[in-house]
C-alpha cells in the first residue's frame, strides 16, 4: 500500500514538468531567466553596498588574479593574457596621470579604431577615476568637433592613423586648451604630444584604488554617442550600474566561461563595447577583436580562432547570407549568436545555411532604461516579456498615429495603451530602477527623450521612439523606428545617418531627410528637407560633392527641398510623413525643389524631370 501511494506521488511528481509545459511551453526557459534575473539583481545589490563601489573594473582585476595567464584578446598574430592586458593599462595610466595630470572626474576622449590599445586605454582611464569619451573614428572636422565638445574633454588621445584627421581640428583644440597625445612613439607637430613612449618608459605596477574612491554606481564612466532620433550625434551618458547591466547580457544569453567571442562592432558603440568587451570581462572570456567587419573573411576568422559566440547588428547575418555558398559554411564552433536587428527570414536562412546556432535576439537603446531579451530563441521576436520584469519595470505599448506622428489622446488627454498583439510605441517608465542618463550637456536632447504626463498627470516617461507588438505568449516584435528609415533598392536608410552627413555642408542649417514614392519602384528613394543657413545660397554642387564621398549610392538624396522653417510635429520632431506625402512634385510644391543629376550636381526641378521620372524615360 505504502509502496503504491509512494509510487503514484513519484509519478505524479514526474509528470507535473510535462503538465506545465502543456500549459506554457516556455517553462523552463521562463525559470531559468527567473533564476538569471535573481541571480543578477542580487550581485547588482551586493556591488551597491559595496564602498567603494564594485565596478567592472574590480572583476576585470578579479579575473586577472583568478587566470592570470588565460588569454583576453587575440588580434590578427598577437594575443594578450589577462595579466599583460592588465600590466599595459597599469603603464598607460601612469604614462597618463604623469603627463596629462588627470585625475578623477575628468573626461578623455579616445579617438581609435578597433584594437587591442583601445581596451587598455579603457580600463587605465578607470583606474585613474576618469570618464572615457569614445568618438567615432570615421568623423572628421566638424563632426569630430561637436562630438568632442559634448563631453567636455580635457584631452584627446588618438590612434597614429588618425594624425591627419587630429591636425585638421588642431588649432580649434588648441584654442580651447585640450591636451591632444598621439599613440606613437614621437611627434613633429606642436601642439600633439607623442603617448607611445611615455608608456613604454613607465611602470606596470599596479595604481592604487584610492585614486578612484569617490567613484559611485552613479558616476558617468562613458560617453558613447548615438543619433538618438534626430540631428547631430549626442553623447549619452553610461554609468557604472548600467556597464553592468549591459555587461549580465552574455550570461542570459547564455555565454560560458570557456567561451571565445568573435567581436568585430566598433569599440565606440555599445554593441561591441558594452556587450562584447564588457561582457567578455564580466565572464572572463576570450575575445577575438577584429578592426572590421568583412563577410569574406568572417567564417575563417571563426575556424582560425575558435571562436563559438559571434555578435551581430542589423544586417550583418543578412551580408554573410549574401556571401557566395561554400562547402565548409558549416564547419566551425560557432553555437550562440547574440545581438539586435535581425530580420525573421535572414533569421531562417541563417540558420539553414551555417547550421545550429543560437540566435539570442536583445533589445534596448544604448541610453534606453528598459529592454528585452528572446532568451527562448523564438524566430522573429526581439524579446519576451517576463514577470519579473513586469514587476520591476513599468512601460508600455501606447498607441499612436502615424499620419500625425505623435501619441493618441484620450478625452482627458492621456495616452492610451493598445490591446495585446496590437503594434504601440514604446514607453518606459523613468525611476530609481529604471533611469535615464540623459545625453551629457545636452539637455535639450535629453528632454525631448522624455514624455511627461503618460498615464497620470506628472509622470514621465523614456520615449523610445520605437513601435512594437506584444503578442499573446509575451514575445515582443519589432515593427518599425518612428520616421527613421526607409528602404530602397533593398537597402536600410537610416535617416538620422544621411541628415548628418548633410549637416556637415556649409550652407546646410537643418536637415530633414525621408523616403518619397517613386511611380514603378519599390521602396522609397531619398530625399530631405534642408534649412539654409542665413546669409547663405543652397550650394547644389557642394551638397552634391560631399553626399557623393561619403554616402552610399542608395542613400544618397535624390531630391531636396529647402525650406524657410522646419516643420516639427507634437514631440519636437521634424515632419516627416506630411512632406513624404507631398513628394517632389515642381507643379504642387512651392518651395525651391533640386534633382540630383548622375555626375553632375544638385540642379533645379523642373516639370520636365518630374514627367520623365514619372513615365519612366528618366530610371532612378
Ligand atoms: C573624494 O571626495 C572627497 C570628499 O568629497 C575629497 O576630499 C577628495 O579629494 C576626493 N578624492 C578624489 C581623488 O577626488
Ligand atoms: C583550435 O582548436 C584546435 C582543436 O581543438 C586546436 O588544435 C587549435 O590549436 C585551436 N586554435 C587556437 C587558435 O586556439
Ligand atoms: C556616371 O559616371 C559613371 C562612371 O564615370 C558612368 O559609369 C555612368 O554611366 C555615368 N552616369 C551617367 C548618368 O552619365
Amino acid at each position: 500500500m505504502i509502496a503504491y501511494i509512494l509510487y503514484t506521488a513519484l509519478t505524479g511528481l514526474a509528470i507535473l514538468p510535462l503538465l506545465l509545459y502543456f500549459r506554457n511551453p516556455y517553462f523552463f526557459q521562463d525559470l531559468q531567466y527567473t533564476i538569471f534575473a535573481l541571480k543578477i539583481a542580487v550581485r547588482l545589490s551586493k556591488f551597491k553596498k559595496q564602498t567603494p563601489y564594485y565596478c567592472l573594473l574590480d572583476r576585470f582585476l578579479e579575473q586577472v588574479a583568478r587566470q592570470p595567464h588565460k588569454k583576453f584578446i587575440l588580434f590578427e598574430e598577437s594575443s594578450y593574457t589577462y595579466s599583460q592586458v592588465d600590466k599595459e593599462s597599469n603603464k598607460v595610466a601612469r604614462a597618463l596621470s604623469t603627463h596629462g595630470h588627470l585625475k578623477e572626474g575628468d573626461t578623455v576622449a579616445l579617438f581609435l579604431g578597433n584594437e587591442p590599445q583601445f581596451v587598455w586605454i579603457w580600463l587605465a582611464l578607470t583606474k585613474l577615476g576618469c570618464i572615457s569619451s569614445f568618438l567615432n573614428y570615421n568623423i572628421r572636422s566638424k563632426s569630430l568637433l561637436h562630438c568632442f565638445s559634448c563631453c567636455e574633454a580635457k584631452v584627446l588621445v588618438a590612434g597614429a592613423d588618425l594624425r591627419d584627421a587630429v591636425e585638421e581640428v588642431l588649432p580649434t583644440l588648441r584654442q580651447q586648451g585640450v591636451r591632444v597625445f598621439i599613440l606613437s612613439k614621437d611627434s613633429n607637430v606642436e601642439g600633439i604630444e607623442s603617448l607611445s613612449d611615455q608608456i613604454q618608459q613607465a611602470s606596470d605596477q599596479p595604481l592604487s584604488p584610492q585614486l578612484r574612491a569617490n567613484i559611485t554606481r552613479k558616476s558617468p564612466a562613458l560617453y558613447i554617442y548615438t543619433s538618438g532620433t534626430t540631428g547631430l550625434p549626442k553623447a549619452a551618458v553610461i554609468n557604472n550600474e548600467k556597464i553592468w547591466r549591459i555587461s549580465f547580457l552574455q550570461s542570459i544569453a547564455g555565454v560560458r566561461s570557456d567561451d571565445i567571442i568573435y567581436v568585430y562592432l566598433p569599440l565606440y558603440h555599445s554593441a561591441g563595447f558594452l556587450m562584447g568587451v564588457c561582457g567578455a570581462i564580466e565572464k572572463g572570456i576570450t575575445v577575438v577583436l577584429k578592426r572590421k567587419f568583412s563577410a569574406s573573411n568572417f567564417w575563417n576568422d571563426c575556424r582560425k580562432y575558435n571562436v563559438t559566440v559571434i555578435q551581430y547588428i542589423g544586417e550583418t547575418l543578412h551580408y554573410l547570407c549574401n556571401t557566395p555558398k561554400r562547402d565548409n559554411d558549416k564547419d566551425h564552433k560557432v553555437r550562440l549568436a547574440f545581438g539586435n536587428g535581425i530580420r525573421a527570414d535572414i533569421w531562417a536562412d541563417f540558420l539553414q545555411r551555417f547550421g545550429d546556432i543560437h540566435i539570442c535576439e536583445c533589445y534596448g537603446a544604448t541610453e534606453g532604461n528598459v529592454g528585452f531579451v528572446n532568451y527562448c530563441g523564438k524566430v522573429g521576436a526581439i524579446g519576451k516579456e517576463h514577470f519579473l520584469h513586469k514587476m520591476s519595470f513599468k512601460y508600455a505599448l501606447i498607441r499612436y498615429d502615424t499620419e500625425k506622428e505623435e501619441p493618441v489622446k484620450d478625452s482627458r488627454g492621456f495616452c492610451i495603451e493598445v490591446p495585446k498583439g496590437e503594434t504601440g510605441l514604446f514607453v518606459a517608465k523613468i525611476g530609481e530602477r529604471a533611469p535615464f542618463s540623459g545625453y551629457a550637456k545636452n539637455a535639450q536632447q535629453t528632454e525631448r527623450k522624455k514624455m511627461r504626463d503618460v498615464f497620470v498627470k506628472g509622470d514621465l516617461y523614456f520615449n523610445s521612439g520605437d513601435l512594437l507588438r506584444i503578442d499573446n505568449e509575451g514575445f515582443v516584435f519589432f515593427q518599425d523606428r518612428i520616421g527613421d528609415t526607409f528602404r530602397w533598392k533593398g537597402e536600410n536608410v537610416a535617416t538620422t545617418e544621411v541628415a548628418d552627413n548633410l549637416l556637415m555642408v556649409d550652407c546646410v542649417e537643418e536637415a530633414n531627410v525621408y523616403g518619397v514614392k517613386v511611380p514603378g519602384h519599390e521602396g522609397r528613394i531619398g530625399m530631405a528637407a534642408l534649412k539654409i543657413k542665413e546669409n547663405m545660397d543652397f550650394d547644389g554642387k557642394a551638397v552634391y560633392q560631399h553626399v557623393k564621398s561619403y554616402l552610399p549610392s542608395y542613400a544618397q538624396p535624390r531630391f531636396i527641398r529647402i525650406q524657410d522653417v522646419m516643420v516639427l510635429t507634437g514631440t519636437f520632431k521634424p515632419m516627416k510623413v506630411k512632406l513624404a506625402e507631398e513628394g517632389f512634385d515642381p507643379g504642387v510644391i512651392s518651395d525651391p525643389l533640386f534633382y540630383l543629376e548622375e555626375n553632375k550636381s544638385y540642379v533645379p526641378m523642373t516639370q520636365e524631370i518630374f514627367s520623365s521620372i514619372g513615365e519612366g524615360k528618366i530610371r532612378l
